[in-house]
């Protein structure tokens, strides 16, 4: 049924790729003379492992794929738009998008000329399956879907998001999983080998810690793998940032720490805002961050500020009006920012 070559740009399916002079010598002990380096010692004056062989190795032992299964890139955000590169020819193409969500896929979208076809979530932030699989039509390449998603912090129903990768077998689901290591819910990873159209997407921004060494992985089928390879960069991901995520999965002990400190500053944080008679609702999060209604959002937002704590103001979003989204801090940073909700609470009293 899913037929990989027929969904993907012929120019890409013929291309062939920049073969790098690390790709075509992968031995270790050698006089390089091959790459037009300087010789002279920086620590850095050879080119990088264009494959990350290391790197995907020990990060597919973690994961329990095998490493033809990794893509590695330059963030998610790298992924994302070589997904569309990939598979959505420009001015004919399109993909389906769930509204509210991460606001880079529409960005690549429209860098790429490919039309967008918005769907909305539910009002309880759930995916409406049955709109968006008939929003798909034959130009359809991409469904992009965000689980815990961003900006609404919540979880989408799982047996929604199968219900979707099984009703889509003519393109590819893009499951975005930045968030997944702060939700109970199970990575669709472990499911790659049944789902040959799905791309799960994670990154090493959030839980890991390391939002500026811009690494973010894709997983998904050895072919698309490849597909991906073949468009990137030739050494997109730098020596530093591959010897710091190798660092990294050394101690995965640091990421449960920190993912468990957050989560329960995130419980802390959550039942002080309920307090708050500013604040209205609270969304169930599954994320780093709470999304919070509240009385006034510009004036809390620039109350904040003033006092150089810094939020987002989701205010104007679709389904959003009214929320700030505010990420999960320290102990110290959240109990500035109540404090700060206090002063507010005072002013507003005191007006
Ligand atoms: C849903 C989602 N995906 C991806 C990213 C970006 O990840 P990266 O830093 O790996 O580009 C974010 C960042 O906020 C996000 O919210």
């Amino acid at each position: 049924m899913f037929d990989l070559q027929k969904i993907t740009r012929k120019n890409i399916w013929e291309l062939k790729p920049y073969s790098s002079a690390r790709d075509e010598y992968t031995g270790k002990s050698a006089v390089f003379l091959d790459a037009n380096e300087n010789p002279y010692e920086t620590g850095f004056n050879r080119y990088p492992d264009p494959q990350q062989r290391e790197l995907k190795e020990k990060l597919g032992q973690l994961k329990g794929i095998a490493a033809e299964n990794i893509f590695l890139g330059n963030g998610s955000d790298e992924p994302i738009d070589l997904l569309f590169r990939v598979f959505c020819e420009p001015a004919t193409d399109n993909v389906v998008i769930p509204d509210p969500t991460y606001g880079m896929y529409e960005v690549c979208a429209r860098i790429n000329n490919i039309k967008i076809k918005n769907v909305s979530l539910t009002t309880d932030y759930q995916l409406d399956v049955k709109r968006v699989l008939e929003a798909a039509d034959n130009h359809t390449k991409l469904i992009f879907m965000c689980s815990p998603n961003n900006p609404t912090s919540n979880r989408l129903d799982a047996s929604d998001l199968k219900e979707v990768i099984r009703g889509f077998s003519s393109g590819i689901v893009v499951l975005d999983e930045a968030y997944i290591d702060f939700s109970n819910q199970e990575s669709l990873v472990a499911e790659l080998d049944r789902y040959p159209n799905l791309v799960v997407l994670q990154t090493f921004s959030k839980a890991w810690g390391l939002a500026g060494i811009r690494l973010g992985m894709a997983f998904a089928s050895k072919e698309i793998v490849k597909l991906l390879t073949k468009v990137k960069y030739p050494y997109n991901i730098n020596i530093m940032t591959q010897q710091k995520a190798l660092e990294a999965l050394d101690r995965v002990d640091d990421k449960e720490k920190w993912v468990s400190n957050i989560l329960e500053q995130r419980n802390w944080l959550e039942a002080e805002l309920k307090k708050q008679q500013q604040v209205e609702t609270i969304l169930p999060s599954d994320t780093n961050f709470l999304m919070v209604k509240v009385k006034e959002p510009k004036g809390l937002y620039a109350f904040l500020v003033d006092r150089q704590i810094i939020v987002r103001d989701r205010s104007k979003v679709h389904l959003c009006m009214g929320f700030l989204r505010i990420t999960i801090g320290t102990e110290e940073e959240n109990k500035r920012l109540m404090e700060a909700m206090e002063a507010y609470r005072s002013k507003s009293i005191s007006n």
